[in-house]
């Protein structure tokens, strides 16, 4: 595959990344949640995964990205990686192109854990800058191979107060580079789509790259993430949340050691940095969560069989047995529940914030059939806490497809069903709140919730296929109320993890596109006048025929409009 690649490069391929068009169903036919999990375990045993040696050892700036710092009205961090250790990094920055200022970059680096290739990234803290103003930057080293004319962007800081503004979002972006698993050239035309829409900042929920699926060449598959969301994340924020597929063996306690290497994230003054964290725009808040450590579903690397998994003889790490998984539940001890009901309390007493918006991986409204489905932990952990404190919007991904929920406040009890036995199962089903659709067709988030599915990022996988009630049609989900953990599977010596265990009617799916599981939303926040409403304009926009061909337009699938009163008073 990646052979005579240049680890650390650009892959000059994902240029054309049509030049190859595969078809989705194919690769998808049979598979269903078990062809995932297949998808999922078959981390090859590569006996002995190569060591990398980068055969340009220079400094160049690649994967250029931007976060938001710590106010996004003054601050952003601007990332980079390059193949070898880089001299001297900084950025030059200003409000035109003379620039003015120079920021030296902090050096961050890891050795991946499987293939032994050590990574080096660079972040600059920028501050002080001047609010809802556009800056310019350069990215360069003094082993810059690009020195005469280094890569050069500019972005635009938020605005204060209350203003009007836009943001984006999808989850399970992967890379154009089809050469890896859950790759596919939709990834590329999703980044483009972001340009299209101007955003103020992306939100990227999670599923990041999959370079975990790809266990001896991760730190490649990073990279052609990075070099593909350049065109994008450069340019603006590109705000991550932590998914499964970001979990990678021998990676650092959770996993994530690549994903937090390559990432600065506003802190959250825990012993947890850049799991989960917040920021503010306007008159609203945001929250990023890792669900990963509240749900029941095992989701992460995890060995197949029937050969074992053996890290370069560099890493000095043993075989990964058959059978194992990286499953993190609980790794906090508790430490983000309390994190976001302390970051929940104090933005409910706050009369500047008129929004909350919540962005995790995983999703506690699924119905989708050939994906993953809904998980009872984060139901069990979180739900109570947005509905206490009057969250307004979740964001998700995980399941590759588009559904929105209604507003939804409160549970109903016992009104599930085991797979198997078809017992009654606690699901803790949402309750569709009453009266949450106004005349005029908006709703009324200080009444419920709604969750939106936005896995459509650019996967090989689409999972756009929803489950129904054989009996009556009606939506239907499924829904993980216990650990999946590897159980030996029907080949001798190799293992499985089984589809979620529970069923309930989706009482709460309000919408569902089958036609295609590719798309992007967007998002217009109006803050309104004083004493009126303040709304969230959502329009979602989908890529009809990606599923077969990639496609690079995105059409219109639904608009609908959130409202409610400034100041509504969230706590219950
Ligand atoms: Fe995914
Ligand atoms: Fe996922």
């Amino acid at each position: 595959m990646a052979k005579d690649r240049k680890l650390g490069q650009p892959n000059r391929d994902s240029k054309n990344p049509l030049s190859t068009p595969v078809s989705r169903r194919r690769f998808l036919t049979g598979a269903g949640a078990a062809g995932l999990a297949a998808a999922a375990s078959p981390i090859a045993a590569s006996g002995t995964a190569r060591a990398a040696t980068p055969a340009t050892p220079d400094g160049t700036p690649e994967q250029i990205h931007l976060t938001w710092g710590k106010d996004p009205t003054r601050s952003v961090v601007i990332s980079w990686a390059s193949a070898a250790q880089a001299t001297n990094p900084r950025v030059h920055l200003g409000p035109d192109h003379h620039f003015g200022r120079t920021i030296p970059a902090v050096q961050r680096t890891y050795t991946d854990g499987l293939n032994g290739q050590t990574v080096f990234t660079y972040h600059a803290h920028v501050e002080d800058l001047s609010p809802d103003s556009l800056h310019h930057y350069m990215v360069t080293a003094d082993n810059d191979s690009n020195a005469a004319q280094p890569f050069a962007a500019t972005f635009r800081t938020a605005p204060c107060g209350r203003t009007p503004f836009r943001w984006t979002s999808f989850g399970d972006l992967a890379t154009p580079v089809t050469a890896w698993v859950l790759s596919y050239p939709q990834s590329q035309f999703a980044v483009q789509a972001v340009e299209r829409f101007e955003p103020l900042f992306h939100l990227l929920n999670g599923d990041l790259c999959y370079a975990n699926l790809n266990p001896a060449v991760q730190p490649a598959v990073w990279a052609d993430f990075g070099n593909n969301n350049q065109a994008s994340a450069a340019f603006r924020p590109w705000m991550p949340c932590v998914g499964n597929h970001e979990i990678e063996f021998n990676n650092g306690t959770q996993g994530f050691t690549s994903y937090l290497t390559r990432y600065t994230l506003p802190d959250n003054g825990t012993e947890f940095p850049g799991r989960w964290y917040s920021f503010r725009v306007g008159s609203a808040l945001f929250i990023s969560l890792s669900a990963d450590d509240v749900i029941f579903q095992d989701g992460g690397a995890f060995v197949g069989g029937p050969a074992a998994l053996t890290p370069a003889a560099s890493t000095g790490n043993p075989a990964i047995e058959p059978g194992t998984s990286f499953y993190i539940h609980g790794y906090s001890a508790g430490a983000q529940t309390r994190w976001l009901e302390r970051t929940l309390r104090e933005a409910s007493e706050d009369e500047e914030i008129d929004w909350i918006i919540v962005q995790m991986h995983q999703d506690a409204l699924s119905s989708s059939k050939t994906g993953n489905g809904s998980d009872l932990g984060i139901r069990q952990a979180w739900l109570p806490l947005f509905d206490r404190y009057g969250v307004d919007l979740v964001v998700c991904g995980h399941d590759h497809d588009y559904e929105r929920s209604f507003p939804v406040r409160g549970f109903n009890h016992d009104v599930g069903q085991d797979v198997t036995t078809g017992a009654t199962v606690d699901t803790m089903q949402p309750n569709p709140a009453a009266d949450a659709q106004d005349s005029d067709g908006s709703f009324d988030t200080s009444r419920g919730t709604v969750h939106l599915i936005l896995g459509g990022g650019g996967t090989s996988a689409p999972l756009d296929v929803y489950g129904s009630d054989p009996g009556n049609g009606l939506p239907q989900a499924k829904i993980f109320t216990k650990p999946n953990r590897p159980i030996p599977a029907a080949t001798a010596g190799t293992f499985t993890r089984l589809p979620a265990d529970a069923l309930e009617d989706a009482i709460w799916s309000a919408q569902r596109d089958t036609g295609t599981g590719y798309g992007i939303a967007v998002f217009d926040l109006d803050p309104g006048k004083d004493g009126g409403k303040t709304t969230i304009t959502i329009n979602y926009y989908h890529a009809p025929g990606a599923d077969k061909v990639p496609n690079p337009d995105y059409e219109l699938f639904e608009t609908i409009t959130l409202a409610k009163h400034r100041h509504h008073r969230r706590r219950r």
